[in-house]
């Protein structure tokens, strides 16, 4: 029986987590980015100070759990003006992949995003990551191309991908027209 368990992350939880993105990070991006490139990421945005910092400035990050064990990692920061939510973070363990657990937590998000009265989720993806055919799977669409510009002469060359969350998007753009 399945026994995945998501909730948000506690202060105990930084140092596994941070853990965890290395261990991730190193085995899914050295092949699309380079070792160094995945390193100054690693530092700049999954280290435990990094972490701190993009929580106090209003990230909220969830772990997943499978019993003791964290397979995985989200974060996301609520954009209530846009009525978005941004998903920065959707991290599984290699040896959780693919048996619908990237569908939970997505769900998970959606349920999130609707309590918080938002109607859109967007993220950005590297453009080489097969990660995005889960996410059209998932209902995302290609929304643009985005380049930026992170330091050290890296750069992320992602797409930016959304889903709607009403029914009838078309109709609600036309009646907000
Ligand atoms: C992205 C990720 C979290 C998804 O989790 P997952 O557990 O593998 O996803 P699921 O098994 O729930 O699959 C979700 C859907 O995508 C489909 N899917 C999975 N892999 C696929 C692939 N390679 N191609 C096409 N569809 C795929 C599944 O069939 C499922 O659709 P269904 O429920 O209609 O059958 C996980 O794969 C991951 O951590 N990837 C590496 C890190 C990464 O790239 N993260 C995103 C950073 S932007």
């Amino acid at each position: 029986m399945r026994s995945i368990e998501i909730r948000p992350v506690v202060e105990e939880d930084l140092e596994p987590l941070a853990a965890l993105a290395r261990e991730i990070w190193t085995d899914h991006y050295v092949p699309i980015i380079g070792q160094a490139q995945v390193d100054y990421m690693l530092e700049r945005f999954q280290s435990v100070p990094a972490m701190r910092a993009q929580l106090a400035e209003g990230y909220e990050y969830f772990v997943v759990r499978d019993g003791e064990r964290m397979i995985g990692y989200m974060a996301v920061r609520p954009e209530p003006q846009e009525r978005r939510l941004f998903i920065s973070k959707f991290y599984l363990h290699k040896s959780r992949r693919g048996s619908g657990t990237g569908r939970l937590c997505m769900e998970f998000l959606e349920r999130l995003a609707r309590q918080r009265s938002l109607e859109r989720l967007w993220l950005t993806v590297n453009k080489e990551n097969p990660s995005i055919r889960v996410y059209e799977r998932l209902g995302f669409r290609i929304a643009a191309d985005i380049v930026t510009d992170i330091g050290n002469g890296f750069v992320m060359d992602d797409y930016r991908m959304e889903k709607s969350l009403l029914s009838n998007p078309e109709a609600s753009a036309v009646s907000a027209s």
